[in-house]
């Protein structure tokens, strides 16, 4: 114990001799001791768990790219060595695919708290603002993630993506060829999808996390007061943030892990074919959490179609601004609540609608096809 504490003494005297060390633990002082509004509760634990799977994604996706080759010829094969034969490979592969979508899942909880608590009013436009960046570099980490398997579902789930990036009016064309790096999708697709993968988008999720952090701790987690009339939270209500949150924190963090190994281990992920651009899979579809807006796209002649869709994401990235409303209680916001939950409704419905759309499903115990537009009609089957 003595030997640990002089080792303490000693290396904390080396750092001051060299660094600030009372400004620096004074700063780390204040942070810890920053008091949190009485309301913040486990819905509050989102936004770390966040940041928690941000994590789990950087680690495990380092030790993939150690076995992962990104060429035509041996992404697929590299994958499933990693899969089959590399030691804890399927495990960690398991982890960053599960992660992946729960990372979205957990994004769009902690979007859903902040908007339903108005926590992006003044003065925290900009950390929404931010967060609606991260939430878009996030969705492009898994589409570009997607390709690298090398698989007939990854090869065809691109070509529509991109096709759909090529039919935007102007800039479409040129946005395709960019993506794909010719006509359809090759060799230099994938090295352009690993590149932006492994490189781009981790230094800009990154970066922008650290501002979105900052600028949270910088203006504390918002009250329920209304806007201009925030009580900073003081007294004996007040929950400290160290060790009270961070131990709420590290409770969800211990139960998420557990929960993701369990997937990962009951719910292996499987490789699935070898991509072949001779051979068009039937009713391909993209990931979930792009499901929605592809099915939206199906609605409108394609030109209005991207003009519309174009339309609901720019709402939410300038919410913050067409909010006045100055109450951040929600039965004060009955208009811009029921707005928001119609939306998220609606975002639902049609990604129900593109999972089952041309598919034929059986339910209660009659046959159902599904069309083009995820309308259900009996099948002749269910005549019989
Ligand atoms: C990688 C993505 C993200 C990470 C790691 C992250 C992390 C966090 C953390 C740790 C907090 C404080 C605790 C909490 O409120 O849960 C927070 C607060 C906040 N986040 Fe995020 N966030 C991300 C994405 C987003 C997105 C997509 C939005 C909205 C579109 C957003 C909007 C906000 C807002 C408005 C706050 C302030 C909350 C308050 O003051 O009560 N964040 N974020």
């Amino acid at each position: 114990m003595s030997v640990t504490r002089n080792l303490v003494t000693f290396v904390r005297r080396w750092l001051g001799e060299r660094l600030p060390m009372d400004d620096i633990e004074h700063f780390v002082a204040k942070q810890a001791g920053k008091p949190l509004p009485p309301h913040v509760s486990w819905f509050h634990t989102f936004g770390s768990l966040s940041l928690f799977l941000l994590g789990n994604q950087i680690v495990t996706g380092i030790l993939l790219m150690v076995y992962y080759r990104p060429t035509p010829e041996r992404a697929y094969e590299s994958v499933h060595f990693i899969s089959t034969k590399a030691a804890f490979g399927w495990f960690i592969r398991g982890l960053h695919a599960w992660g992946s979508t729960l990372m979205i899942i957990m994004l769009l909880l902690h979007v859903a708290r902040t908007f339903l608590m108005a926590a992006y009013k003044k003065p925290r436009e900009l950390t929404w603002v931010i967060g609606v960046l991260l939430f878009g570099a996030v969705v492009t980490f898994g589409f570009t993630g997607y390709l690298l398997p090398w698989t007939q579902v990854s090869y065809w789930g691109t070509t529509i993506g991109t096709e759909v990036a090529g039919s935007v009016p102007l800039v479409g064309p040129f946005a395709k060829r960019l993506l794909l790096g010719g006509d359809a999708v090759s060799g230099e697709t994938l090295s352009r999808f690993y590149v932006v993968h492994v490189i781009v988008l981790p230094w800009v999720v990154v970066f922008l996390t650290a501002v979105h952090i900052v600028l949270m701790r910088t203006q504390g987690l918002a009250t329920m007061d209304p806007v201009g009339k925030e009580v900073i939270p003081e007294g004996k209500s007040v929950i400290p943030f160290w060790p009270h949150h961070v131990l709420k924190e590290m409770v969800v963090f211990s139960v998420f892990l557990a929960i993701m190994a369990t997937m990962v281990i009951l719910l292996p992920q499987e490789l699935g074919a070898k991509a072949d651009p001779l051979v068009t899979p039937a009713a391909i579809k993209p990931e979930w959490y792009i499901l929605p807006g592809y099915q939206f796209l199906k609605y409108f002649p394609k030109m209005l179609g991207l003009a519309v869709s174009t339309i609901p994401p720019l709402l939410v990235l300038l919410l913050p601004f067409l909010d006045r409303n100055p109450e951040r209680r929600a039965r004060k916001r009955p208009v811009c609540i029921t707005v928001g939950v119609m939306a998220m409704a609606a975002t639902v419905l049609l990604g129900i609608a593109g999972h089952f759309s041309e598919r034929s499903v059986r339910i209660f115990g009659r046959a159902y096809q599904f069309d083009h537009f995820g309308i259900p009609h009996r099948s002749p089957e269910a005549a019989r």
